[in-house]
């Protein structure tokens, strides 16, 4: 190969493989919302983004939250903690397509406010997008504010070695004491 060919095969092969990556993180930065700061991504890593719905059942024949700890006289509450199994779904509705389970626990962890610590595994469905890999989501929620961000810590199957963030929504306009609904958009990078 002459050295002009030899460049040109380089340059097509750095298109060919960059392309996709290119696009795919130019787009997910697009779906940002403008206050969220990402720091500057190397371009090899592919941001991928869900988005669900996730329902609080609390009370009722069925209930998906339950209280796993009951401390008596701590301050504001320390201590107080539940376990979840909860129905992520497709739309803000919890008779909309299920797309998988958000099972772990919540707590109140602070003495200030009602800032909580969160341990969740999000399941998705087997059949579904995500074919039954998990995302790990492990922070602070100060269940006060109408939108929160945690950080996801790992994954299994299509998300190993996932990082990335959370922000969570509370939809207070279609919520109940009995139903809680928060929407969720995950972003996460992949290797
Ligand atoms: C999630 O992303 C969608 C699309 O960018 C946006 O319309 C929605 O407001 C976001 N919701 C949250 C909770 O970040």
């Amino acid at each position: 190969m002459s050295h002009s060919h030899t460049l040109r095969f380089l340059f097509l092969f750095f298109c060919l493989i960059h392309a996709p990556l290119f696009s795919s993180s130019s787009q997910q930065e697009q779906e940002q919302q403008p206050h969220i700061m990402l720091p500057s991504q190397p371009t090899q890593k592919k941001l991928t983004t869900l988005h669900f719905y996730y329902h609080d059942i609390l009370e009722g024949e069925n209930p998906t939250v339950v209280q796993i700890i009951d401390p008596s006289n701590t301050p504001n509450s320390l201590g107080t903690t539940f376990m979840m199994d909860n129905a992520l779904t497709e739309g803000p509705e919890l008779s909309s397509k299920q797309v998988g389970r958000a099972q772990g626990m919540f707590g109140l962890a602070s003495i200030q406010d009602r800032g909580m610590v969160m341990l969740i595994n999000f399941a998705f469905s087997e059949e579904g997008e995500y074919k039954g890999s998990t995302l790990s989501m492990l922070g602070r929620n100060p269940v006060m504010d109408t939108v929160r961000e945690m950080p996801i810590v790992g994954g299994t199957r299509l998300f190993r070695f996932a990082s990335g963030f959370a922000i969570a929504k509370s939809l207070w306009s279609i919520s109940t004491e009995q139903h809680f609904v928060v929407e969720y958009n995950i972003t996460i990078s992949l290797p």
